[in-house]
């Protein structure tokens, strides 16, 4: 006789679902996009099958067909044209910078999306990267006007949350008070809390042409041997008043995520980020994984460990696939 035998909880289908202990509704997805200037452009980015760069008459069509997918929360990030960009990134916060018109035109043409922002100098400094760079170094304080400019100018464009993933050291609570000063004490804050100085953000940059042109980023970004230091950045980001605290990348990290999912009251995000997304696809072109399951065993994993929030690249796909 054997007492125990854990497979009677695995017989069926329906015995399956009914024990089923994580489930991953649409409603938790974030859906990362990336916009250009001009018109009819749909470039797909080389290292990311699938991804493209939008302009903004198509963003807004895309836009469409994935709130018919149930898809309700986007992160956009700018594609800037090298000759735009210098060492403070003016254009950041400049009246013309065609980001922020499209964030602007995205939210009055739907306005019940949740719109992300990204808060970091890199997609518009000429040194690429997420701080102001003097003398080969990384800035911290002087960094941080140059990144509030940039906040309040996407709050005033109607972004909904904004997301600082600079990683300066007392940005949440700067860009707090200045929102704050501003009148924008409803504009959240998505705070890119543990993010790692990690190899597999290599897809993005390429998607951005954002690379820092000296250096590295590992004197803001953490090192991914450390687990007690993301909780120390955790306490940090939520004293100074963040609303939603982020760990990025979040298959590498989900330990990260357990971590602070157990120590925080806030809600916890994770960014399935471009290189976890783009080793699994090529694995798939391959023919080496399935796509379809390898990914939803991929964004069940994040969820398991404790996210609240995905930010994924699947999430067009995986939002097709519960839909049927
Ligand atoms: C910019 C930023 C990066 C990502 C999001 N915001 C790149 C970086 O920090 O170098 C990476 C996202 C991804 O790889 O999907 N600060």
């Amino acid at each position: 006789m054997m007492l125990n035998r854990p497979r009677r909880n695995r017989k069926s289908e329906a015995i399956r679902q009914m024990l089923c202990e994580t489930r991953l509704d649409v409603a938790h997805l974030v859906y990362p996009l990336f916009i250009v200037d001009g018109n009819g452009i749909q470039d797909e980015i080389k290292s990311m099958p699938g991804n493209y760069r939008w302009s903004l008459d198509l963003i807004l069509k895309e836009i469409d067909s994935c709130i018919a997918l149930g898809i309700q929360q986007y992160v956009l990030f700018p594609a800037v044209k090298e000759h735009l960009k210098d060492s403070i990134a003016s254009y950041s916060y400049s009246n013309d910078n065609f980001y922020l018109h499209a964030i602007n035109k995205i939210k009055t043409t739907f306005p019940q999306i949740t719109l992300i922002s990204d808060v970091a100098m890199d997609p518009y400094s000429s040194d690429g990267h997420d701080g102001f760079v003097s003398n080969a170094k990384i800035e911290n304080d002087a960094s941080l006007p140059i990144l509030s400019k940039m906040a309040i100018a996407q709050a005033q464009a109607g972004i909904d949350m904004i997301g600082p993933s600079d990683m300066m050291d007392g940005r949440v609570a700067y860009l707090r008070e200045d929102l704050d000063k501003a009148g924008f004490m409803d504009t959240s804050i998505i705070s890119y809390t543990a993010k790692y100085a990690s190899a597999y953000y290599g897809p993005f940059r390429d998607a951005l042409d954002s690379a820092p042109k000296a250096g590295d980023k590992k004197t803001y970004q953490m090192n991914p041997a450390n687990k007690m230091e993301a909780l120390r950045e955790a306490e940090l980001d939520t004293m100074e008043g963040a609303d939603i605290l982020m760990v990025k990348p979040a298959t590498l990290y989900l330990d990260v995520i357990q971590l602070l999912k157990q120590n925080s009251h806030l809600p916890i995000a994770a960014y399935n980020v471009s290189g976890e997304c783009s080793m699994l696809m090529a694995a798939a072109q391959k023919g080496y994984l399935d796509y379809e399951a390898a990914m939803q065993e991929m964004l069940i994993s994040i969820a398991r460990a404790g996210a609240d929030i995905i930010l994924t690249y699947f999430a067009k796909d995986y939002a097709g696939l519960i839909k049927g």
